[in-house]
């Protein structure tokens, strides 16, 4: 059976064991779990192609082991606490009975509708409980879900659509966040006539109530899709490697990716890596506010706590509404004992000032955590001290939609922490730092690029429809090695810190962005002949978004133009790729061969105009001069 970690020196021989023999240590994890049939093989490994199988020829299914396999013990115990946008509302909650019978309602209602082994399903919807339930559904029958954020726009929905050919979307009418209010079925309506010809069915779940269009043969109520249907549902046996889920991120070049994940190796590896990270203890509250449309709330809303049997919360709501003081209420209220933010909101309610902290009662909180993108020193102190009180570990959980699962971070109580730190790997985790010719980088208190030199369970399977693509950006620059794409240092004890992207990826709090996507819809406007997109420091966000733009003629009025390409971005990607700054330019530093050098304008958005290094290999350096002294008017 797979052990916990309860000790350092539970770490170190867990650690030990997963490198010497991996093989024995990743089988004794899946051991746990309830498999309809057992594999041949633990890992046929090929990072070369990507091709890495887990528990070969095994098979289950992922939701008996989230939900059936817990409801003897625990059927009765609280799976799901949900918590709505509105304050004064209601908030909802499920047990294990409730959630497994909603599940089987749902899956029963997909079969219904046609919905097969295999068929991709998009869901597009707030966080509410029927997401939860929906996803499950979806694995319960063997489609597989591709979950978009519902903060993109229709244009990016209609894309994720479209790549993965889905049949059905479920989405609901409206959102509430804050004080927006957000006509979901809407976009999904707009999205779909963007030529989503494969959508055959639209499922509505009433989420606020209100009027929304309607097309007869193809959309259906919630409640009438589950209305009548039976509460137990076999659950359709899948094979390990079968996919579970699509997931779209955003690389350095070109249209988002389609992440695909699949059955048996992201179920132990997320399980695995939830009970230990957290130090998960039976009845333990647990609440990550993350949202369900990233990798972030897939392992670790739904899949990592669901298959412990634990208690996670949903919250439909942000952070600042009705002001900064809601997250900590919710804490309160619902006892949390392990909580799991991103940095970006610990700066904004740091910001908001200590008031909002003060007088609520956080002392049943035991472990924080921290994801998405490098937690600054002066907001880790704020976190350890304001929220943890300075009794309650940080993990620095370093990880990507890619990964699956937590990859480096401290233990809480066992390991050290140190701020800034993602600090040791997991068990089963080979980090290495390479320079740009690949040679390893060995010792410590190095700095290079990371990669990662044996596959784990839940390590990216493919790029959804494009394997060659996969094989290029993760296997290819470094053969034999994951590529992350990030740059780190280990410190003089092995410690990780991982300090940001090395590609043309900016992480705007802690969402992953492709330059090239911004770049891409800011050239949509008639008025524009070229831009290029950099990260700019951003106090909350940690970065933000910089345009230099070109335009055809002068720009009458610069507000106006600046608020034009803010609009445009919102159409073609969604609100979080507005651009901070944007700066109208005569040229854009090239070299002879016409490439953008980019670490020029980088330097230029941080107002590091000493460092900007050689520029006489530029084809047009005066362009330099003219640029540094735009920065520094409009700084
Ligand atoms: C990128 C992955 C992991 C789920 C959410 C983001 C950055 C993530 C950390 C951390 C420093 C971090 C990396 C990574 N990142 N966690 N603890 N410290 N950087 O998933 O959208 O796939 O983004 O986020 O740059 O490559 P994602």
């Amino acid at each position: 059976m797979g052990n916990d970690i309860k000790n350092i020196d539970d770490y170190k021989s867990a650690y030990k064991k997963s490198i010497e023999n991996p093989e024995s240590f990743w089988a004794d994890q899946a051991a746990d779990f309830q498999w309809h049939t057992l594999w041949r093989k633990v890992l046929e490994p090929d990072l070369r192609q990507g091709h890495n199988k887990w528990f070969v020829d095994g098979k289950l299914n992922i939701t008996i082991n989230c939900l059936d396999r817990h409801l003897e013990e625990r059927g009765h115990q609280i799976a799901i606490f949900w918590e709505g946008n509105d304050i004064r509302g209601d908030h909802r909650q499920l047990t294990y009975a409730e959630l497994h019978q909603e599940v089987c309602r749902c899956a029963n209602g997909l079969k219904a509708k046609g919905i097969k082994k295999g068929d991709r399903i998009c869901f597009y919807m707030p966080m509410v409980p029927e997401l939860a339930i929906s996803i499950l559904a979806c694995a319960r029958i063997g489609a597989v879900h591709s979950v978009v954020f519902a903060g993109f726009s229709a244009v990016s929905l209609a894309d994720r659509i479209k790549d993965s050919s889905c049949k059905m979307v479920i989405c609901s009418d409206f959102n509430d966040r804050g004080l927006k209010h957000i006509p979901i079925k809407e976009i999904v309506d707009e999205a779909i006539a963007l030529d989503c010809d494969s959508v055959e069915s639209v499922i509505v779940y009433i989420n606020t109530g209100g009027i929304v269009p309607w097309t007869e043969e193809r959309d259906m109520w919630w409640h009438d899709f589950i209305g009548e249907q039976s509460i137990t549902c076999d659950a359709e046996i899948m094979d390990s490697e079968d996919p579970l889920f699509i997931l779209y991120t955003s690389g350095s070049t070109g249209k988002p990716k389609g992440v695909v994940h699949t059955c048996g190796g992201y179920m132990v590896y997320t399980a695995y890596t939830f009970k230990n990270v957290f130090q998960y203890e039976p009845g333990d509250v647990y609440w990550c506010t993350a949202d369900i449309g990233w990798i972030t709330g897939h392992s670790y809303i739904i899949y990592g706590p669901l298959l412990n049997g634990a208690i996670t919360l949903m919250f439909d709501g942000t952070p600042t509404y009705p002001d900064p003081s809601r997250f900590w209420k919710i804490c309160e209220k619902f006892t949390v004992n392990v909580f799991y933010t991103a940095p970006t909101a610990i700066r904004a309610l740091m910001a908001a000032g200590d008031t909002y902290v003060e007088g609520h009662d956080l002392s049943t909180i035991k472990v924080l955590g921290s994801v998405g993108e490098p937690i600054n020193e002066e907001a880790w102190h704020w976190y350890n001290e304001k929220i943890g009180k300075g009794k309650a570990p940080i993990v620095d959980t370093w990880w990507q939609t890619e990964t699956g699962g937590i990859m480096i971070s401290p233990l809480p109580g066992i390991t050290d922490t140190k701020p800034c730190f993602a600090s040791y790997p997991l068990p089963g985790i080979q980090p290495v730092l390479v320079d740009v010719a690949g040679h390893e980088i060995e010792g410590n208190n190095v700095e290079g690029l990371l990669c990662i030199k044996h596959p784990w369970p839940s390590i990216i399977r493919t790029t959804y429809g494009d394997h060659a693509r996969c094989v290029k950006t993760y296997f290819r620059p470094f053969p034999g090695m994951y590529f992350t794409g990030d740059q780190a240092r280990r410190d003089e004890e092995g410690r990780y810190r991982v300090i940001g992207r090395v590609d043309d990826v900016i992480n705007v709090s802690g969402h992953r962005i492709g330059t090239a996507e911004v770049e891409n819809a800011i050239d949509e406007h008639a008025n524009v002949v070229e831009s290029a997109v950099v990260g700019c420091p951003h106090p909350i966000k940690g970065q933000g978004i910089f345009a230099y733009v070109i335009v055809r003629q002068a720009v009458p009025d610069e507000v106006v133009f600046v608020e034009e390409i803010n609009q445009k971005l919102v159409e073609m990607i969604g609100p979080i790729a507005k651009a901070d700054r944007i700066m109208i330019v005569s040229g854009l530093p090239k070299t002879r061969s016409g490439k953008i050098m980019r670490r020029i304008l980088r330097k230029v958005a941080e107002s590091d105009y000493a460092n900007l290094g050689d520029i006489s290999t530029l084809l047009n350096p005066e362009i330099v001069d003219e640029i540094i002294r735009k920065s520094q008017e409009t700084h």
